[in-house]
C-alpha cells in the first residue's frame, strides 16, 4: 500500500504561463487493452503517465504481452505471446475501464474471463449494454464469483446489428473492440460519438481494421482476420485540457493551453465563454484569460458533443466563484455531486436536488482540509484551492493521479503555490502554519 498522500495549495496565486496536455485517459485506457487484437507488435505514442495507464500496463503484461518503455511517454507492445484470457480480480479491481479487456481478448481469443468493475462513487454504473453487445455478437455471458465470463460458440463471434438502449462510451468501445475481428459486418445504432471513441477507431484502423461512422452514432464494422503492427499517437486529453482551463479562469489568469485539439473542446469553450472567459483558438492551443466579471450560468451535461458530464465539477467550482445564482443539470452520471459536501467547507452555497445543483456564486472561497472522491471531484477541489484565500490541503489525491499526469509539477510551473506531502494527520496542522509563515515573508 502506497503511502497516501495530499496536496497542499496556498491559494490566491494567479496562474500565468504555458501548460502542455497530455494523452487522453479515456482514449488510451481503451487503446492498450486494443493491442491484443494485433497480430504484430504496435508502439504506443503521447502516452500519460498515470495510474490508470500502469494498470492497464500490467494487466498486460500479467496476460503475457511484452511491453517496453521506449521513451517518454512511448511503448512497445508484442502480445503475440498472450496465451490467458482472465484479468485477475487483484487488477481489474483497482480501475473500471479494465472492463475494455472484455471486448479486445473475447474479439482475441472467443474468451474471456475479466471481474465485474467494482462500486464507484458516481453512482450506479451498470454494464448490461456491454453485455448485449456480446450477445448480439453471438457470444454467452455468465457471472460467476464475481467474474463475467464470455464464451462463443463453435462459429465465433458473428456481424450483427447493436441498438444501444442508452448512449454509452465504454459499451460503444467495447463493441468495436469485439466486432473488429467478427465474421461480416457490424452495425452499431445510437453509438457514443466522444473523441476517444474515434481515437480508439483510427487506431484499430491504423492496423488495418474496417471501422466506419466512429464520431457518429451509427457505426459500421467489417470483420478483419489479420491487424498488422501500428505506431499510434494518442489524442490530447479534452478533460485534462478543460481542467486547466477552468483553473486558470478561476485565478484570473492568462494561461496558454497547449497540445490540444481546439474541436474536442467546442462545447467547453462554449460554457465557459458564457461565462465570460476569454477564449482565444489557435491550431493546437488555446489561451484562456479573464477581464471582466465572471457571469452565472445555467448548464446541461449531456454525451458528446454537448458538455462533458467529466467537467461538471470543475464548472461547479468556476462558478461558485461568479456573482448570482447558477445551475447545473447532470444529464449523463446517475450521481455525480458527491464533491459539493467538500466544496461547501470552502464556503461554497450549493443546494443539490437528485440530478440539479443550484450554486449561489459568492465570488469568494476559503481554504480548508477536503479529500477528493473521485478523479474529476479531486480536479473541482484542486480548482477550489488555487481559487481560495488561504491553505486547502486535498487528501485522498490517488482519484486526482488516476487521470492527471503531474498535476502538481503543471501548476507550479504555472505559478501555483502547491506541495504533494504524506497524509499523517499531525501534518496538517504543521503545513497550515509552515505555510501561513511562509506568506508572512
Ligand atoms: C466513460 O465511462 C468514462 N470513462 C467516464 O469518465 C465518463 O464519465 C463516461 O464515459 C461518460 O462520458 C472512461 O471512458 C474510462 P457510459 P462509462 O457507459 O463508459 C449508463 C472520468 O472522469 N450505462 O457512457 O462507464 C450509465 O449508468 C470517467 O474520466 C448503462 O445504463 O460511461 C451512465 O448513466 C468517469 N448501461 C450512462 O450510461 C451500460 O451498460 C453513461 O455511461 C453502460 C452505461
Amino acid at each position: 500500500m502506497k503511502t497516501p498522500k495530499k496536496f497542499v495549495i496556498k491559494g490566491g496565486r494567479t496562474l500565468r504561463g504555458e501548460v502542455e496536455i497530455s494523452g487522453a485517459k479515456n482514449a488510451v485506457v481503451a487503446i492498450l487493452p486494443a493491442t491484443l487484437l494485433s497480430d504484430e507488435p504496435c508502439v504506443i505514442e503521447n502516452v500519460p503517465e498515470i495510474s490508470d495507464v500502469e494498470i492497464s500496463l500490467r494487466i498486460l503484461r500479467e496476460l503475457g504481452a511484452e511491453v517496453t518503455y521506449m521513451g517518454p511517454h512511448t511503448y512497445r507492445i508484442d502480445t503475440r505471446g498472450v496465451l490467458s484470457y482472465t484479468v485477475p480480480y487483484e487488477s481489474a479491481r483497482r480501475m473500471r475501464a479494465s472492463y475494455y479487456f472484455m471486448g479486445a481478448l473475447l474479439g482475441r481469443f472467443g474468451h474471456c474471463r475479466v471481474s465485474l468493475p467494482g462500486g464507484c462513487p458516481l453512482g450506479d454504473r451498470p454494464i448490461d449494454q456491454h453485455m448485449k453487445a456480446f450477445k448480439r455478437l453471438g457470444a454467452f455471458t455468465r457471472l460467476e464469483q464475481g467474474m463475467v465470463d464470455i464464451t462463443t460458440g463453435e462459429h465465433g463471434l458473428q456481424g450483427t446489428q447493436i441498438f444501444f438502449d442508452c448512449v454509452t462510451v465504454g459499451a460503444t468501445m467495447n463493441a468495436i473492440l469485439a466486432a473488429v475481428k467478427a465474421e461480416g459486418l457490424t452495425i452499431i445504432e445510437n453509438a457514443a460519438k466522444e473523441p476517444h471513441i474515434v481515437d480508439l477507431a483510427s487506431f484499430l484502423n491504423s492496423m488495418g481494421a474496417d471501422i466506419m461512422g466512429a464520431g457518429t452514432d451509427t457505426i459500421k464494422i467489417r470483420g478483419t482476420k489479420y491487424l498488422r503492427g501500428t505506431s499510434y499517437a494518442v489524442i490530447p486529453d479534452q478533460i485534462e485540457a478543460g481542467t486547466y482551463m477552468v483553473a486558470a479562469a478561476a485565478t484570473g489568469g492568462n494561461v496558454l493551453v497547449k497540445n490540444v485539439i481546439p474541436k474536442h473542446l467546442e462545447s467547453i469553450i462554449s460554457v465557459m465563454e458564457k461565462i465570460g472567459v476569454k477564449i482565444e483558438q489557435f491550431d493546437d492551443a488555446v489561451r484562456v484569460s479573464v477581464d471582466g466579471p465572471l457571469v452565472k450560468t445555467s448548464i446541461k451535461t449531456r454525451p458528446h458533443p454537448g458538455f462533458p458530464t467529466d467537467m461538471q465539477p470543475q464548472i461547479s467550482a468556476l462558478l461558485c466563484l461568479a456573482e448570482g445564482t447558477s445551475m447545473i443539470k447532470e444529464g449523463v452520471s446517475e450521481q455525480r455531486f458527491q464533491y459539493v459536501d467538500e466544496l461547501r467547507r470552502m464556503g461554497a452555497d450549493i443546494q443539490v436536488d437528485g440530478k440539479v445543483a443550484v450554486i449561489e456564486g459568492t465570488g469568494h472561497l476559503t481554504g480548508a482540509p477536503v479529500k477528493a472522491c473521485d478523479l474529476r471531484a479531486g480536479a473541482a477541489l484542486m480548482i477550489a484551492g488555487l481559487a481560495a484565500s488561504g491553505i486547502t490541503t486535498i487528501e485522498d489525491i490517488y482519484h486526482i493521479e488516476r487521470g492527471y499526469a503531474d498535476m502538481e509539477g503543471k501548476l507550479r510551473a504555472l505559478g501555483a503555490c502547491i506541495e504533494k506531502k504524506t497524509v499523517p494527520q499531525d501534518a496538517v496542522q504543521h503545513d497550515h502554519a509552515q505555510i501561513a509563515r511562509q506568506d508572512a515573508v
